[in-house]
């Protein structure tokens, strides 16, 4: 039995059975338009702590009570140096197939699988080559949990940290409880930034967003890395709570982050092709864009 990867033991640090039970909220709170009963309105199915799992919900109240301005600061320092670990990428998804929990019966699917999906989904809509790279490594971040991070430091909602936190954020009562809470330059809407100073100026809380943005902030066009940097900034990507730290930059861009988002959501898919007869198309598609070896 291994800790914290997420292999179904749960502890004080670890509420949820797996990564995917974030995920699993998150479709709870933004279902799928497209299977949406058209007699209902969407308020109707976000009404979802009825049935979210107490895991979830302590989950999220550990990522608003530790996600600090001086958290992010430390995190950034000790990951984006990059000294972890050297390996080509098709190790790396081997690395993050790890994560998956073989005592759980609901985990069908392991984390290539749902990379898989989601790129899949994206090639078959007919967008651009690189984006379809984005969906198959936009969730590599999630190595951190096998450098022993926790897993409300590798997934859950992203947020910027070193200003108020808006009310759009789930659960925004726990926020209460995290230090930055009492420390009145963090509290002003504006905190430490400036009016519409750019999201590159703003740290956001940390996660396996943050972190593979950096590792592939070299390879891929501009509104692919946006993508991966704030695919899970669910509060301003669905409810446009930050407006007043985005510029006119970020504005174009999060057109790319939006039209990723469902990708990652909604392309579960059955009747998924074997990896063996995709895997020409990406190992070309690789290397076109990225070097042998990634660095983490
Ligand atoms: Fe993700
Ligand atoms: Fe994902």
């Amino acid at each position: 039995m291994s800790i914290n990867k997420n292999s179904g033991i749960v502890d004080g640090n670890n509420p949820l059975h797996n990564l995917d039970e974030w995920e699993e909220d998150v479709i709870k709170r933004y279902p799928d338009p497209t299977s949406i009963n058209k007699d209902k309105k969407e308020e109707q199915f976000r009404n979802y702590e009825e049935t979210e799992k107490d895991g979830v919900k302590e989950f999220y109240r550990l990522n608003h009570l530790y996600q600090t301005y001086e958290f992010v600061q430390q995190k950034k320092a000790q990951y984006l140096k990059f000294d972890k670990k050297e390996m080509p990428i098709w190790s790396a998804f081997e690395f993050l197939n790890e994560l998956v929990d073989d005592s759980d019966p609901d985990t069908d699917l392991d984390q290539m699988q749902h990379l898989l999906q989601t790129s899949e989904a994206i090639r078959n809509d007919g967008h651009p080559d690189w984006m379809v790279l984005v969906g198959l490594i936009h969730d590599m971040g999630k190595v951190l949990c096998l450098f022993g991070e926790p897993q409300w430091a590798v997934v859950g909602d992203t947020f910027p940290v070193g200003c108020a936190y808006s009310d759009k954020i789930v659960y925004p009562e726990f926020f209460q409880h995290n230090p930055d809470y009492q420390n009145p330059t963090y509290q002003t809407k504006l905190g430490v930034y400036t009016q519409n100073c750019g999201l590159d100026n703003v740290h956001m809380s940390w996660g396996h967003d943050e972190y593979v943005y950096h590792m592939m902030k070299d390879y891929i066009p501009e509104p692919g890395l946006y993508m991966l940097r704030y695919h899970s900034f669910y509060s301003q990507h669905r409810e446009n709570a930050y407006d007043h730290l985005m510029n006119e930059k970020d504005h174009e861009m999060f057109k790319w982050v939006r039209l990723f988002n469902p990708y990652d959501l909604y392309s579960k898919n059955p009747n998924q092709k074997s990896w063996e007869e995709l895997k020409p198309y990406y190992q070309a598609l690789v290397a076109k864009y990225l070097p042998v070896n990634i660095k983490f």
